[in-house]
């Protein structure tokens, strides 16, 4: 399970990043994958409400830290943890220019149509401090929060925020913060038991892309699956977006990884090989399957729909024999 945490404080060692700190390291302990963002330290434009995003599924800005990185690691991410401290009865500018730039994940979703495979399962948590003790104070963030969340394709799960909390290190001698941590991370817990699938092929771009988004779509809740190739491109294969965009899946943002990087981080219950040949790994106790499938990188649409059918096929029955029970697949809640 990947946990995005977004650090929304100017203060980098404030109140709101010791929250996230122990969210976090709670999360880690418990076999979680987390990464820390401090959203004071990324470079990103403001939203200027161009609608460009709304026609083309994509910001107008293409050369800062949210095209760079920050959309793909929202896209990977299994929960997103958004921590901010109340600022005018809302989150800090910088930070709020984040939330605002996923206005590009809203357009992709209300106004083209596009299912994130992710968010059937994906979950987010608000984490909020504030200084005074009116029973508004976090109202503002709240909303905003289940604004985001919806256009990252995550559920609003839970909130943890404290009032009378203003000079760093007052959230230190807090009574009852270990256990506010422990019972809001327990929204995620059904996510940290899931199996993990890694689908693997050379470039990560097309075959084991699509496998890993089927996979997602209709299993994420039971399933955590991961895709990786022996030789990563540098991006995906646009051919295959607009193919998975034709089933109503959103393979945008995704970027090819190396099976030496995912496997540094996790270890898969099954392995499913789709071209790597003898470049993927042997892991002793771990289940293989090996689909033979054409690469459809550099051919034409058709074949890409072929194989990505095909994919669909095989994906739906593992993921009914993983069910165990073999009844027909269940799409995830
Ligand atoms: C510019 C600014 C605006 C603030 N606005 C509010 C506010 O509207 N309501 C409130 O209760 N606290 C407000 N605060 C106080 C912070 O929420 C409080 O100090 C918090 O603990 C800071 O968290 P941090 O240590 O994570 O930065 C404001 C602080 C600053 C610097």
């Amino acid at each position: 399970m990947y946990v995005l945490g977004l650090q929304g404080s100017p203060r980098a060692k404030g109140n709101t990043n010791f929250l996230l700190d122990g969210m976090l390291h709670y999360l880690k302990e418990k076999g979680a994958d987390t990464e820390k963002i401090q959203a004071r330290r990324l470079r990103v434009e403001p939203c200027i409400g161009c609608g460009y995003c709304e026609e083309k599924g994509i910001c107008v800005f293409a050369d800062d830290d949210m095209a760079a990185r920050i959309y793909t690691m929202l896209r990977r991410a299994d929960a997103v943890i958004l921590a901010g401290p109340v600022y005018f009865y809302n989150f800090p500018a910088h930070i709020k220019a984040v939330i605002d730039r996923t206005q590009a994940l809203w357009s992709r979703k209300y106004r083209l149509d596009l299912e994130d495979p992710g968010r059937p399962w994906r979950k987010g948590l608000l984490l909020s401090v504030g200084a005074t003790r009116g029973k508004n104070l976090f109202d503002g963030m709240k909303l905003t929060a289940r604004y985001f969340f919806d256009a990252v394709g995550a559920d609003y799960a839970d909130s943890i925020v404290y009032h009378r909390i203003e000079a760093p290190g007052d959230l230190t001698h807090h009574p009852g913060v270990a256990e506010d941590i422990q019972s809001c991370a327990a929204n995620l817990d059904s996510l940290l038991g899931r199996k993990k699938i890694l689908f693997a092929c050379r470039e990560n771009a097309c075959r084991s892309q699509m496998a890993a988004g089927f996979a997602r779509y209709l299993a994420g809740g039971r399933i955590d699956a991961l895709s990786a190739g022996s030789t990563p491109a540098p991006a995906v294969n646009p051919v295959m977006q607009e193919a998975m965009a034709e089933k109503g899946l959103d393979m945008a943002h995704l970027s090819p990884r190396s099976i030496d990087d995912v496997l540094s981080g996790i270890r898969p219950d099954m392995i499913v090989t789709m071209g790597c040949g003898e470049q993927c790994p042997y892991i002793a106790g771990v289940s293989y399957a090996d689909w033979d499938l054409p690469d459809p990188a550099g051919q034409s649409m058709d074949v890409m729909r072929q194989v990505r059918d095909e994919i669909e096929h095989r994906v739906r029955q593992l993921m009914d024999n993983q069910d165990g029970s073999g009844s027909p697949l269940k799409e995830n809640s």
